[in-house]
């Protein structure tokens, strides 16, 4: 996501944080910006786009100055904007932070600090902590203490460094949530949100832990917590080289993007569930409640992973929520003749926001009178923009062409999307929350998916020599047949064919012998047995099956050639767990062929033309 540098030492800090904020470019962003204290005060540049163009609108302004801060911004709250760019300022511009993370209590806070005189120049979350600075400070004159009681009211996620134009030689940091590391150096120390802008300076860091502050100076420093007790805790060394070090120490994006499933699912829930009264709060959606309740019918149009995502939610939206949906090729779309009318909402998921047959068929459902929103992961992107009303991700910038961690994203924002129009509906309190509850667990349930990694791993190995392979699914899992499919196309080349497995018996089963290898994602669930039909009907004809089933399950295990495990959940949920080892089993085959799997042959990040 955001990535934040700060320097404070004896050397001139300006090229130092540019060469820190080049450093922190492969995390993704859209926007740039650094805040250098002079000595006398504190100087600003901010620019859209890439950090090259913040070193054009650094050009030829005297800076000076042995401190300061820059932030590669990654939009969440506001589009990209020069006004929403880092480092944020208060009514007296005598503080700057760069903020990594969500602060969920901005709004309050703003209408707080509003009614005390302040004004805001940004949309962002963010820019409420610089205006909490300023007003402790004003109360007790201390940057330490306005800090700490800056974070004390602030809830949310934070990685987050501050300097203040009071005190030139000071840089506070705090982390909650979002990763803050301090490199330690001589006569000079530096903040970062990864160890990555540090490595060509020092390889002495200190990762601070949730709910800690640090204090950097150049030639010390102290942590202590929020209620100021002092944390003692010696450094480490860095081994790791700079480029696996931008991969978070992954050899791929693709790895570290699935890796990064808990945290994703936790970022897109965060904020949006009132469990004890089993709602979904989509703040985006306020605007047109009325007219979402109105609603009787849903498309939904998107492209690859993103329409594997839809099928999904059709099953979902269908079951809970009951509304009848149907799900489209964005690229068909447009050349049918869709019956569309003011009671359709026309939903189009896209990570990039930019696909350009989402976005044709979008413009037409618009032309044809229906409501449309956008769930989108890049804020301010062009579906965000043009559909009515649209639902954030927040899965962070993916950068690998393997849309993984985007993908389990989109599945939670269409659960809560099902609790929201559910609710409308006939959906019960308990159903409500029993989904909000489950969806909540499912971070620690992927996390022991990944136990399995090791196995995978082998796995790949005996599978890598197939060039064929079937994936069978059925009910919510059918998309996840399709989706594991497209995985193994796309980063390995072996043609994997995602298929119902009702539909199997209709022609595919021709294919089957000992070559040509089938996944079967059978947990256990409601059409639980007919899967076992098929994998039967399989074996029978010579073929090898991988079963992705439910932990503790017997049968399955004991019908497959070899089997991963996923923890029990939600049927409507269990596409979020069963596609995570189908992910690293792609990911694996992909090195057992020696091939990339971020950079796939022919393929693009985001397809921008039709
Ligand atoms: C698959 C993949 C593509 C995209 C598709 C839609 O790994 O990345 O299939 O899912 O091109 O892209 P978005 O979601 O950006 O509209």
């Amino acid at each position: 996501m955001c990535g934040i540098i700060g320097y404070v030492g004896k050397r001139e800090a300006l090229p130092i944080v540019l060469d820190g904020l080049h450093r922190l470019e492969y995390r993704g962003y859209d926007s740039a910006g650094v805040a250098i204290h002079s000595g006398k005060g504190i100087k600003t540049a901010r620019a859209v786009g890439k950090v090259a163009m913040l070193v054009e609108a650094c050009d030829g302004k005297n800076f000076g100055g042995t401190a300061g801060l820059g932030h590669t911004r990654w939009a969440t709250h506001g589009k990209p904007a020069e006004k929403n760019t880092h480092p944020h300022t208060d009514c007296t511009k005598s503080f700057y932070i760069a903020h990594n993370g969500i602060i969920e209590n901005h709004d309050e806070l703003r209408d707080e600090l509003r009614a005390k005189g302040h004004t805001f120049k940004s949309e962002t979350d963010s820019e409420v902590i610089a205006h909490l600075l300023e007003e402790e400070y004003r109360i007790f004159g201390s940057f330490e203490q306005a800090a700490q009681l800056t974070l004390q009211k602030i809830r949310g996620t934070y990685g987050l460094a501050m300097v203040s134009s009071y005190e030139p030689k000071k840089i506070i940091a705090a982390r909650m949530g979002a990763p803050i590391v301090l490199g330690l150096g001589e006569n000079e120390n530096f903040v970062a949100s990864d160890a990555s802008p540090l490595l060509s300076h020092t390889r002495t860091v200190l990762y601070l832990q949730d709910g800690e502050m640090a204090v950097v100076m150049p030639d010390s420093y102290f942590v202590t917590t929020l209620d100021n007790k002092v944390v003692e805790r010696g450094s480490e060394t860095i081994e790791w080289d700079a480029d696996k070090m931008q991969k978070g120490g992954y050899a791929h994006f693709t790895l570290k993007e699935i890796k990064e499933g808990p945290e994703v699912i936790e970022n897109t829930l965060r904020g949006r569930l009132i469990t004890e009264n089993g709602l979904a709060k989509l703040g985006g959606l306020q605007s047109i409640e009325a007219k979402i309740r109105a609603v009787k019918r849903i498309i939904i149009v998107a492209c690859g992973t993103a329409l594997h995502a839809a099928r999904v939610g059709e099953y979902m939206l269908e079951e809970y929520a009951g509304i009848p949906v149907e799900v489209e090729f964005s690229s068909e779309f447009r050349y049918r003749k869709p019956m569309i009318d003011v009671e359709t909402l026309v939903i189009a998921i896209s990570q990039s926001g930019e696909t350009a047959d989402t976005l044709e068929a979008i413009r037409e459902a618009k032309r044809k009178g229906a409501t449309t929103l956008g769930i989108v992961n890049v804020v301010g992107s062009t579906i965000a923009r043009e559909t009515d009303v649209g639902i954030y991700n927040h899965a962070g910038p993916e950068i690998s062409v393997l849309s993984t961690k985007a993908y389990i994203s989109q599945l939670a924002v269409l659960a809560l999307l099902t609790v929201f129009l559910g609710r409308q509906r006939q959906l019960s309190l308990s159903m409500g929350k029993r989904i909000l509850e489950e969806l909540e667990t499912l971070p620690p349930k992927i996390e022991k998916i990944f136990e399995q990694e090791q196995k995978i791993r082998k796995l790949a190995k005996r599978y890598a020599k197939y060039r064929h392979m079937l994936y069978l699914g059925r009910k919510y899992n059918f998309a996840t047949a399709y989706e594991g499919a497209l995985k193994v196309k796309e980063a390995s080349y072996i043609h994997a064919e995602g298929c119902g497995a009702g539909e199997m018996k209709h022609g595919f089963i021709a294919m089957i012998d000992k070559a040509f290898p089938t996944v079967a994602i059978a947990p256990s669930d409601s059409v639980y047995d007919k899967m076992l039909s098929n994998i039967q009907e399989i074996k029978a004809r010579g073929g090898r099956v991988l079963v992705i089933a439910s932990e503790g399950d017997t049968r399955a295990i004991k019908l497959a050639d070899d089997t991963l495990t996923i923890p029990k959940t939600l049927e409507m949920l269990s596409p979020i767990l069963a596609i995570v080892p189908l992910q690293l089993f792609a990911y694996y085959l992909t090195l057992e062929r020696k091939l990339d799997p971020d950079r796939p042959r022919n393929l693009a990040k985001s397809v921008t033309v039709e």
